[in-house]
């Protein structure tokens, strides 16, 4: 079996790595990690790492979790992948009906891809050639919010606006109107100036893409509910569709099961991935209304012309029905009600130590900043080389911490990460007084 050094030298020598420069990938630790179980990595040497920031926020029922480990298994003996093409196969086809009735009103399509961005590229050519071939092709542009997040490919980066991710690509991105701001958390001009927009230039918008609710990526950024609500309206008013982007937040991250459930919105289109394979395998599904759906009627010509090699993949599909049974039988957002509780509390009484700001939380995420510079803030980086002694594997958005732990997370598990966000947090804020 090679050894820890050995593995590191091979990754440092041939893989490159996400959002590292090669340089950092060449010169910073490395954590190898052996197996995972429930909210714990588990490194060759044994050691133990609470995994906070859930593998980039997928793994909603922790790692491991024996009913979809069996769902998979089952699966593989059966059949690993077919093409989707004029063919179907049990687990995509009754996927598509279950995710049916969980959805919003109203979202009885599931067009399948292979992860986040895609879903959010399929949403938007799904929106752009609708209006092409429905009798309104002036309907050609999108309004985005500021600071939203919607993935790497080119036409999730030209949604996006984090400008740490996407700025290089610029050139080549297509133009998406957006609001500026917010400032210091105050969403209402931003929303104001997104209606203006929609009541001025309303029939040129193809779609309103948003990240209900929570912006991940952006740096948790929270704001009301009710923004969430007027902003249907107005998009209904303006005739365009509302795309929901609940990659991240869907599947009980932020409590009921979508983000859109707190402002009783249902959009044209709903991107999901991350929670919807349990984090377990790259499978995502663009939802969609029979509106949207009967747009694409017709001859070939009008067929949406998008299609992955592993659209509909049937272990990704078994293993997304399993994740569905899993909520329905354990009653997971129930069971993550209280311990949302616990985790506000812990993470609003971190003002008490001088430097947190902003903590803010919904369901089973949470965040503080700890200082100003965003993305290329330092203080948080820190913050996590403390945690990661202390036992957590803390992914801090430059300066802004938090904390996505898995809905079903043991009580223990749980006190034990708050334990070491507040923990870490002081020693490297109290230390810099
Ligand atoms: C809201 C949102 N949309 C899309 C994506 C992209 O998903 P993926 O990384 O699976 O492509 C992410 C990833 O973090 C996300 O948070």
């Amino acid at each position: 079996m090679p050894s820890d050094d050995d593995l590191i030298a091979l990754d440092r020598r041939h893989v490159w790595r996400p959002y590292t420069s090669s340089e950092d990938h060449e010169g910073k630790p490395l954590f190898v990690v052996e197996r995972a179980e429930g909210p714990w990595l588990i490194g060759s040497d044994g050691r133990r790492v609470l995994d906070a920031s859930g593998s980039w926020w997928c793994n909603n029922l922790g790692h491991g979790h024996p009913r979809l480990r069996g769902a998979i298994a089952r699966q593989a003996e059966q059949l690993m992948h077919c093409t989707f093409a004029a063919a179907t196969h049990e687990p995509a086809a009754r996927l598509a009906a279950e995710l049916a009735e969980v959805a919003p009103e109203g979202l009885s399509r599931a067009f399948y891809s292979d992860n986040g961005s895609t879903s959010v590229e399929v949403a938007l050519k799904m929106a752009f050639q609708y209006w092409q071939q429905n009798g309104e092709p002036r309907r050609t542009r999108f309004i985005a919010l500021p600071g939203g997040y919607h993935g790497d490919t080119f036409g999730a980066m030209s949604a996006g606006a984090v400008d740490e991710f996407t700025a290089v690509f610029r050139p080549l991105l297509f133009d998406v109107e957006r609001p500026t701001g917010p400032i210091d958390h105050e969403w209402e001009p931003v929303f104001g100036d997104l209606f203006a927009m929609l009541r001025n230039r309303g029939d040129e918008i193809a779609a309103v893409i948003v990240e209900p609710v929570v912006q991940g990526a952006a740096g948790m950024r929270m704001y009301p509910p009710g923004m969430l609500a007027a902003l249907s309206r107005e998009t209904e008013q303006a005739g365009a569709l509302l795309i929901a982007d609940e990659v991240f937040t869907g599947f009980g991250r932020t409590g009921p099961m979508w983000a859109c459930e707190h402002a009783a919105v249902s959009p044209d289109l709903l991107c999901t991935a991350k929670g919807l394979s349990g984090g377990m395998l790259p499978f995502a599904a663009t939802l969609a209304t029979e509106r949207v759906y009967d747009g694409f009627r017709g001859d070939k010509s009008r067929a949406l012309m998008h299609g992955h090699t592993f659209c509909g993949n049937p272990l990704g599909a078994a293993v997304a029905r399993e994740v569905l049974a899993i909520y329905r039988d354990d009653d997971i957002l129930l069971g993550a009600r209280a311990k949302s509780a616990e985790v506000a509390t812990a993470i609003m009484a971190m003002t008490n130590i001088p430097g947190v700001t902003h903590p803010r939380a919904l369901g089973m995420c949470a965040a503080f900043d700890v200082g100003a510079g965003g993305y290329m803030g330092k203080v948080g980086w820190e913050i996590s080389e403390v945690a990661f002694e202390l036992g957590a594997h803390l992914r801090p958005l430059g300066n802004t911490v938090y904390i996505v732990p898995p809905l079903n997370v043991e009580d223990d598990d749980l006190d034990r990460l708050l334990q070491i966000v507040r923990e870490s947090t002081e020693r490297v804020l109290l230390s810099a007084k």
